[in-house]
């Protein structure tokens, strides 16, 4: 994809991180909530910075799938004032990390990826090298059990997260809302 002009070039803010799924609905949403609850009990929430978009417009507007929606609530995460929206290529410059789901989420994250901006994509799960497995499985078509495997893998991605972001000191640098 050619460079767009109209982007406006910005520093990332290496503390804020945007998750990706196909729809915004089910996983994304589900691991903002859980990161940001992580964020808030460490007392964090004015450093990291974190939202969730979809690769597809599908549900854009939509809160969160109701069974996403109730299995965050058996944990204590209320994600129901999220709202789907679509990522854009300058995400990649207003976000510090971009980390998708799954493979295809990935190609479609590299695809638009403006060559000059300076975050790539990556997995959520290459921040949890001990997770059973390295995407987090789509679970729209499946059932309950399947969306408690997702939370599952998801904790284990935002923990891991949090201690890398941890390691590196980034909060440190503070954060201005845009
Ligand atoms: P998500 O799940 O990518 O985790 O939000 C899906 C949501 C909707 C669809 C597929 C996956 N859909 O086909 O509408």
């Amino acid at each position: 994809m050619p460079a767009d002009p109209s982007i406006a070039k910005a520093r990332p803010k290496a503390h804020a991180v945007l998750f990706v799924c196909l729809g915004n609905i089910c996983r994304s949403p589900s691991v903002e909530g859980v990161f940001r609850a992580l964020v808030r009990r460490e007392g964090l929430s004015d450093r990291v910075y974190a939202d969730s978009a979809g690769t597809y417009p599908y549900h854009v507007g939509k809160p969160p799938d109701r069974r996403a929606q109730a299995a965050a609530r058996r944990r204590g995460v209320d994600i129901s004032l999220l709202r789907a929206r679509v990522v854009e290529p300058q995400d990649f410059f207003d976000f510090g990390h971009v980390l998708a789901m799954d493979d295809d989420n990935l190609a479609d994250l590299v695809a638009i990826c403006p060559p000059d901006a300076p975050t790539r994509p990556r997995l959520l799960l290459d921040f949890a090298p001990g997770a059973a497995r390295r995407e987090v499985p789509d679970p729209y078509y499946g059932g309950a059990a399947d969306f408690e495997h997702m939370l599952d893998l998801i904790e284990l991605g935002a923990s891991g997260l949090l201690e890398q972001l941890r390691a590196e000191g980034l909060w440190r640098r503070g954060w201005a809302p845009r």
